[in-house]
């Protein structure tokens, strides 16, 4: 998308709270893979679909810093919270650090470990998942969570588009997942999904 239709999407999107914003300039100025962290329209979106669900449980694999994590709990129902998943321990203490300051603190909980290791141990029942981790893993998140879905909960995943590698992924073992993890999430009748062409992409589906 050109540069300016972006700054001017940017423009015209409501501010994201104090924390956010020093999370994500502290991210941009620290951190080499910076792309990782969602970004400001993103983020805005990620919440926007957070208040529209009003979740109870959100299960999000992938913390990096906490920049999306917080972005959900903005939506969260009374009693609500948000249980994130990651394997990096450095990450995971900024990502506490800058969540002690928001809003927040008692709304999210943090595994470190690898998330299909803590997967099958949680009991919850979430209303939303957010897939945003290592890309080869995808199907297999799709299948460890699906139960623990609740009918009409939401599972969405982002880097769908893989900077538009998915057309065409040659060797590369990223892209290769994730047009496999399209495929099957496309055929699977058990679910109504939409790819939304935002940023990396973003896969929103609807258990039904
Ligand atoms: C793209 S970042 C998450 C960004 C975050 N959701 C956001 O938007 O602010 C991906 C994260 O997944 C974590 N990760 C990679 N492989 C993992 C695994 N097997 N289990 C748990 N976390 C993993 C990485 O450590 C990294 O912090």
């Amino acid at each position: 998308m050109d540069k300016s239709w972006i700054d001017y999407a940017e423009k015209f999107t409501s501010d994201e709270s104090d924390v956010l914003k020093e999370l994500r300039e502290h991210c941009y100025r620290n951190y080499e893979d910076k792309a990782m962290l969602a970004g400001f329209v993103q983020g805005r979106i990620l919440s926007m679909f957070s208040k529209m669900i009003r979740p109870k449980v959100v299960l999000e694999i992938g913390t990096y810093l906490g920049y999306s994590a917080l972005c959900f709990a903005e939506g969260l129902a009374d009693g609500g919270k948000v249980i994130t998943l990651d394997i990096q321990e450095g990450t995971n203490k900024v990502a506490r650090s800058f969540v002690e300051r928001s809003n927040y603190v008692k709304q999210i909980e943090f595994h470190l470990g690898f998330a299909a290791d803590i997967i099958p141990t949680l009991n919850e029942t979430f209303d939303l998942v957010f897939i945003d981790a290592d890309k080869p893993n995808y199907s297999n998140y799709y299948d460890l969570v699906f139960d623990k879905v609740r009918p009409g909960g939401f599972i969405i995943a982002d880097n769908v588009l893989w900077s538009g590698m998915v057309l065409d992924p040659g060797d590369d073992e990223n892209a290769q997942a994730l047009a496999e993890f399209n495929k099957i999430v496309l055929a699977d009748e058990r679910v109504e999904n939409v790819l939304l062409p935002v940023r990396d992409g973003l896969m929103v589906i609807r258990k039904n």
